[in-house]
């Protein structure tokens, strides 16, 4: 069970509720060993590892990367927007599958999709709830959370099929993670090491996209490193090649309004 550190009385009420939706153990005491363990303070929620006390992972949409992704992340014209198939005139309704701190969902939201965002593990979960709460409170980005929901659990049994279209999602996207080496290794923040290492790699995620397809209405997108083979094995319909990533497209219908 993971530690949940409960830094400030005020917030036991808060402490209390995570603990009870996530399984949390909650303490005062700080850990003595280098284990990863949660903290609550007036800041909000953070991960934090024993042996690293100023390396914190926080979800925070409202300042840093996020916000100058927001700001300058190039619109429609970045590649999730046109591999999701976000247009002008058509906002897609988008599942994230995997949905980890929620960077891609929140810039999915902000160009107007509705995201159903699904995460697993517990802490990273109880990280994005806690980080779409302060965006709630923030004028700047309220309405962005408002276009996200948060689910709990596991995609393979959450990406049920769906038999009428009118309740499918137009799309799934998924960005499991995978093993970073050599230059891409070294690129990546102490804090997103950290959380890395407490996730390690998705070995199963090959599971999802048959599920994925099933589940999704109009086309599936998987992110993917640059030169990593495609998920499962399965040849997207097409990509669209950035930088260091990949995005694998899975048509199966025009990205557009559900017409009788
Ligand atoms: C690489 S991270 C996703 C990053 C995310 N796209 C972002 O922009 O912040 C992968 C996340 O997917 C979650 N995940 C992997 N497989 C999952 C599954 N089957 N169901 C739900 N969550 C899953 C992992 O726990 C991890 O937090």
């Amino acid at each position: 069970m993971n530690p949940l550190v409960l830094l400030d009385d005020s917030l036991a009420s808060t402490a209390t509720a995570l603990a009870s939706e996530y399984g949390f153990k909650v303490t005062t005491n700080l850990p003595e060993d280098e284990d990863f363990y949660l903290c609550l303070d007036l800041d909000g929620l953070s991960l934090k590892q024993g042996d690293q006390p100023r390396t914190s992972v926080r979800v925070d949409f409202t300042a840093g990367t996020n916000a100058h992704r927001l700001k300058f992340g190039g619109g429609l014209g970045q590649d999730i927007a046109k591999a999701i198939g976000i247009t002008g005139a058509y906002k897609p309704s988008v599942v994230d599958a995997t949905a980890g701190l929620g960077r891609d969902a929140f810039v999915l939201a902000s160009l107007g999709c509705t995201v159903s965002a699904q995460e697993r593990h517990p802490v990273v979960a109880a990280l994005l709830a806690d980080g779409l709460e302060r965006a709630k409170q923030d004028p700047d980005t309220y309405l962005i959370t408002q276009r996200i929901q948060l689910k709990f659990g596991a995609s393979q049994d959450l990406l049920t099929p769906i038999s009428d279209p009118a309740l499918q999602p137009d799309v799934v996207y998924l960005d499991p993670m995978f093993a970073h080496e050599g230059k891409q290794q070294a690129q990546v923040k102490k804090e997103m090491q950290a959380f890395r290492n407490l996730i390690g790699q998705d070995i199963d995620a090959d599971e999802l996209l048959a599920k994925a397809i099933a589940h999704a209405r109009c086309r599936v997108v998987v992110k993917r490193a640059r030169k990593a083979e495609p998920m499962a094995n399965q040849k997207p319909s097409f990509s669209l090649i950035g930088k260091a990533n990949r995005f694998d497209v899975y048509a199966k219908a025009k990205v557009a309004p559900l017409t009788n």
